[in-house]
């Protein structure tokens, strides 16, 4: 049995996390791959710590060109990250006709196209599952699994970091910054989070998911990506009292007009499962014509969780590896010739509900004013909470849940409702997803 060789791009968490299930489960996996699966060469600018790793199993080198042009590796797992050095090499080790595993969301969401049509063109595969929530098998669900539907909508927790933040603040009351500096000092959130609290990071999965999930072109550039450093603690304890709870959803939608692609803070029924998945943990819920909903819950990050999803792929190309390519699963689950261009909405034309916050002063017509102008909008409204002002206080908030409504609408309503004297500030606007 001819034993699959691999070359290591990075050996970081999830490359140490690799070479020790691999080693581990060793007699398992080639049970399971039909070949012995061995990590032959790691590259990494930091070799001494990589020799520390991988003792004497395995060549160390600090220049990944020659690991992407090693004539006896067959597989180069991509571990690197971003889309620099990464892309060169994953494109290199393409040309010299190796098979690529990546878990590079960044990469694939923003230069996918023009990666897949290489592999094409060369005949080899692309492996991405630990791009998209770590250790949950989604591409694997979406790709194979769930091929029998037309997938109507996707909704995921996809950050890890953020679901971690959004639950401390709601459990503890406590406002973003506090809640930022403490995932910081337990290792939850990196030192430079950005990525991940703008939305960036779930939008490069939610744009991946959208491809395989619709059979369009990779488009991170046409989703709209909002993060929760905006978000308030007085908006997730008033969702709580209306029965919602606020996550940070990557959303992938089919619909008449085209698809919505979209990441945000979203109010989502408390009673739902996902709106139950607390601290670091993903879920994706898969909305299909015919399976109806399934949910998918797991670790999105970690070593292991991680290392689970790249081996997983090793696997799956040991067993293709002498496939004809046209025999293959397509990289995007659509066959090439198959993609379609429905456009990505821009948000303005997206249909949603909303959470809508105003502080108002307690006078008389004040609610009269915002429900006539949201009428005259067309603007249904769903549930309200108003509280009496606090002692010796003469302003108050006003809640209102929306039914649905194009985005469109509720901006040009809330523009009209800003401008009434009565309401003080900004209002604050939350879009609001039933799921079901
Ligand atoms: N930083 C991500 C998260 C994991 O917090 O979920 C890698 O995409």
């Amino acid at each position: 049995m001819k034993s699959i060789k691999v070359g290591l791009l990075g050996i970081g968490t999830v490359g140490a996390g690799t070479f020790n299930v691999l080693k581990r489960n060793q007699e398992e996996i080639s049970r399971r791959a039909g070949h012995g699966i061995e990590i032959v060469m790691v590259a990494d600018l930091d070799v001494a710590r990589a020799k520390e790793l991988v003792g004497s199993h395995c060549e160390v080198v600090n220049d990944g060109n020659l690991l992407v042009s090693n004539p006896d590796i067959d597989i180069v797992v991509e571990l690197i990250g971003g889309y620099g050095i990464a892309k060169d090499l994953v494109l290199k080790a393409i040309a010299n006709g190796k098979h690529v595993v990546t878990a590079n969301k960044a990469l694939l969401a923003t230069h996918g196209d023009e990666i897949f049509k290489a592999a094409q063109d060369k005949g080899v595969m692309v492996a991405y599952e630990a791009a998209v929530a770590g250790g949950i098998p989604i591409i694997k669900a979406l790709r194979e699994g769930l091929t029998a539907n037309r997938i109507e909508w996707i909704a995921g927790i996809i950050n890890g970091t953020t679901n971690f933040i959004l639950s401390e603040m709601r459990d503890k009351g406590l406002d973003f910054d506090t809640v930022l500096k403490e995932a910081q000092r337990l290792g939850y959130a990196e030192a430079d989070p950005t990525f991940d609290i703008e939305g960036v990071d779930a939008a490069h999965k939610a744009t991946l998911m959208s491809a395989i999930a619709f059979g369009i072109p990779v488009q991170f550039d046409k989703a709209h990506v909002e993060g929760i450093t905006k978000l308030e603690a007085v908006d997730i304890r008033y969702a709580e009292q209306l029965g919602y709870r606020i996550k940070l959803l990557g959303i992938a939608k089919r619909t008449p007009q085209g698809i919505e692609l979209r990441v945000h803070p979203t109010l989502i029924p408390a009673k739902r499962l996902i709106a139950n998945v607390e601290g670091a943990m993903n879920a994706v819920l898969v909305q299909g014509d015919a399976v109806g909903a399934t949910l998918y819950y797991g670790k999105g990050a970690g070593a292991e969780p991680t290392a689970s999803a790249v081996i997983a792929d090793l696997v799956d190309i040991a067993r293709l590896a002498d496939a004809e390519p046209a025999h293959r699963v397509p990289h995007l689950a659509f066959q090439p010739n198959a993609m379609a261009d429905t456009p990505i909405l821009p948000i303005s034309e997206v249909t949603t509900s909303y959470y809508l916050r105003m502080h108002v002063a307690d006078k008389l017509g004040v609610l009269a004013n915002v429900t006539s102008i949201l009428a005259d909008s067309t603007i249904s409204i769903d549930a309200m909470l108003q509280k009496e002002p606090a002692l010796g206080e003469t302003q108050t908030d006003i809640i209102m849940l929306t039914h649905q409504t194009q985005e469109k609408n509720v901006e040009a309503a809330i523009k009209k409702i800003e401008a009434l004297p009565t309401v003080i500030g900004k209002v604050t606007k939350i879009r609001l997803e039933h799921l079901s």
